[in-house]
């Protein structure tokens, strides 16, 4: 009899200790880049749904657009043994961290969830390891954007959106005549990469675009359509005011938004930051994909980093879960500028620029004219995106001619793979 009840009190006193120790629906410790307006915005969404679930939220910004510096802080944590539960992460990092045994898989809560059906497989692919999911997608972001200011190009007389370089040329010097900024632009070398992604596509076309900066193909990278890419981007640096230097992209967009400057090319994003500031599309600001046809793909992820402790392993589960509902997509989405990455979420409730974006991507995919951000981490390893980032951040702050250029990145890139 005493037995049985030692045993009873025993067993009593664990249930306690579960239910006081782990909580009901873990802890989640976020590691992530998105601090601007429109960014901490949609961030705020998942931490909300998480904590309404119970979950403890512990909350790990990096300042820093593009993510280089948050990147830099998670290899600190894991060389450190400490890694963070859930890290923002994208492309081909995903399968370096992985590779490295870094990550953990939530394969058992995507076969509940059924995601293989409602994900577009090329998406599918880049978040599995081994055939398992090891990252569950956030959105689906578009890197060939141009944002403009209505009020800036009615004073310069610009009457329409352009529709190739020769035309955004024209628009910008006539934006410049009248005063104005013509390119609200942040010197950072993730920045000036994304210019140049977007003119190797409006000036390449898919083709050369996936031939240069996916397979980082020899020819490509040396040929004179590199140089004409040059030649435009040179262009854009005209454009741009003397304090460009090291701003933060969402400063620039402040630029477009109080009609300081005409155009800021950059993912959408940049559209976060005005839905934040009550801007309403096609009023207060105008969209416009960049000059060419395609659609460069960015799509943000988190992973799973291999921690312990039955707290934390529950709330990587929970936050997969809550990632891929099609309740969080959407007022994520609405919030950060994006579109799902569920194939399934209506997109009524969103604006004109995120239904294009929608409309392209399914055109692009149809004319196979989708290509993966390389400026974004979607595209190759980060030791070659290095390389990319390091050359035309140097065009750009010099006067290095485009035919050097083309010859110094080629000659980069073979020595980085
Ligand atoms: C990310 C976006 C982010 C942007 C600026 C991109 O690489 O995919 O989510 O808003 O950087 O920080």
């Amino acid at each position: 009899m005493l037995r049985i009840d030692k045993l009873m009190l025993a067993a009593a006193l664990s249930c306690a200790a579960l239910a006081g120790g782990a909580r009901a629906d873990g802890t989640v410790e976020v590691l992530h880049w998105w601090t601007s307006g429109g960014e901490a915005k949609a961030v705020g969404e998942l931490k909300q749904a998480f904590e309404a679930e119970g979950g403890k939220w512990i909350d790990s910004p990096i300042a820093g657009g593009g993510g280089d510096a948050a990147m830099t802080a998670l290899r600190a944590r894991v060389m450190a043994g400490n890694p963070p539960t859930a890290v923002q992460l994208k492309g081909p990092g995903i399968q370096e961290w992985a590779e490295q045994g870094a990550l953990n898989d939530v394969q058992d809560v995507a076969e509940v969830g059924n995601w293989d059906s409602v994900l577009p497989p090329a998406l599918a692919k880049i978040m599995k390891y081994e055939g398992k999911y090891v990252a569950a997608p956030v959105n689906i972001h578009r890197v060939d954007w141009i944002w403009a200011s209505p009020e800036a190009l009615k004073k310069a007389g610009v009457e329409a959106m352009p529709t190739t370089w020769e035309e955004f040329n024209a628009a910008a010097d006539k934006l410049q005549d009248a005063g104005l900024i013509a390119l609200a632009h942040g010197g950072q070398p993730w920045q000036d990469a994304t210019l140049f992604e977007t003119v190797v596509l409006g000036i390449g076309g898919a083709d050369f675009y996936r031939k240069a900066l996916v397979e980082l193909d020899d020819a490509a990278l040396r040929s004179d359509t590199m140089i004409a890419s040059f030649d435009q981007l040179r262009k854009l640096r005209s454009y741009v005011d003397p304090n460009f230097s090291g701003r933060d992209w969402n400063l620039a967009t402040g630029m477009v938004m109080r009609g300081e400057a005409g155009f800021q090319i950059m993912g959408d994003w940049a559209k976060g930051e005005f839905l934040a500031a009550g801007k309403v599309p096609g009023e207060d600001f105008l969209c416009a994909s960049t000059p060419g046809n395609g659609f460069i793909l960015n799509s943000d992820s988190f992973t799973f980093f291999k921690v312990s402790g039955e707290d934390n392993l529950k709330g990587q589960k929970v936050l997969a879960r809550l990632i891929m509902s099609p309740e969080f997509q959407k007022v994520f989405n609405l919030a950060k500028g994006s579109i799902p990455a569920r194939t399934d979420v209506p997109l009524d409730d969103f604006d004109i620029c995120a239904k294009r974006s929608h409309e392209d991507l399914l055109a692009a995919i149809e004319n196979d004219t989708l290509v993966p951000s390389m400026a974004h981490e979607m595209a190759v390893p980060r030791s070659v995106r290095g390389e990319f980032l390091d050359l035309v951040t140097q065009f750009f702050n010099s006067d290095m001619s485009s035919q050097d250029a083309t010859t110094r990145l080629a000659d980069a890139v073979q020595r980085a793979m």
